[in-house]
């Protein structure tokens, strides 16, 4: 039984035809390891150069997480996921830490709370907002399916992962002997611990978001958006095995999607506006009614 389960949801993930044709998403399925060993992956990942940082938000449940190439001169680093509300907090972190903080990235644009990435730029002068061009959003980067984005001799690779919103990316630690093992998945809203992203907001679909699970390794570890439960970390063969909605047949996943009967989100009149500039919207001149 957990045979045939498997055997359905290693093609759920793994062969997905869109990324079959990326050269940066080929992943041999013949070097994927067995189940036992997959879904003992490791907790963390080693590098010599990656210094890595989860930092929590509390009201909205946000992880930030911030990398840095330590092995470089500069110590160049980025944020994902940044919150207006902790701006001031990753900051002393990062200045504590000497590190030079290159890029404010977003998974997406986020419903639940406004952006760091406009007070970071405000802050910190040459800091590039990063963005994937498919949210509509404002940025100083944009980035597409298959770009990378790089740190020192470190890089993050972009995976189109929609469903969740229309422009929902997830950056994925680079991949060979010299970048982060395992890889590290930065899902935003798309995977969560044990869960996903609603689908009812931002031109989510479930159908979409099904389809856009990400071909990786199983021993590839997930770092979400958020957590409400006092998870910090996943795997790929962990969520494969255990995730009660996306273990599921295609149709039972939209069914259980479509009757979540979740609340309006309480912040997405204000997030919403702000996320889409970038989090600049008190900077922005007033518009005539
Ligand atoms: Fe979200």
């Amino acid at each position: 039984m957990v045979v045939t389960r498997f055997s359905r949801l290693q093609h759920l993930l793994l062969l997905q035809p869109r990324f079959q044709q990326s050269r940066v998403l080929r992943h041999p399925l013949t070097r994927t390891p067995t189940l036992i060993r997959s879904v003992m992956g490791s907790s963390s990942s080693s590098s010599s150069k990656l210094l890595f940082r989860q930092l929590f938000e509390k009201e909205s449940s946000t992880y930030t997480y911030l990398l840095a190439d330590i092995s470089h001169p500069d110590k160049p680093a980025l944020l994902i996921d940044p919150v207006d509300k902790t701006v001031d907090r990753d900051l002393k972190l990062i200045s504590e830490l000497g590190l030079k903080l290159v890029y404010a990235m977003n998974t997406h644009v986020h419903a639940d709370h406004v952006t760091g990435t406009g007070l970071l730029k405000t802050k910190v002068p040459g800091v590039k907002s990063v963005i994937s061009k498919a949210s509509g959003s404002k940025a100083d980067k944009f980035v597409e399916h298959g770009e990378r984005v790089s740190i020192g001799d470190l890089y993050l690779e972009v995976r189109a992962t929609p469903g969740h919103t229309a422009g929902c990316v997830t950056y994925v630690t680079g991949e060979g002997a010299d970048q982060p093992q395992p890889r590290m998945a930065f899902t935003g809203d798309a995977v969560l611990i044990r869960g996903c992203g609603r689908t009812d907001f931002q031109g989510g679909c479930a159908d979409q978001l099904y389809e856009s699970i990400f071909t990786l390794p199983k021993d590839t570890l997930i770092y979400p958006a958020h957590d409400y439960k006092g998870f910090e970390v996943s795997t790929v063969g962990e969520e494969m095995q255990h995730n009660p909605r996306l273990t599921k047949d295609k149709e039972t996943f939209k069914t259980i999607m479509s009757n979540l009967n979740l609340a309006y989100p309480k912040m997405i009149d204000v997030a919403l506006p702000a996320n889409m500039v970038c989090g600049l919207q008190d900077l922005l001149p007033s518009q005539p009614n």
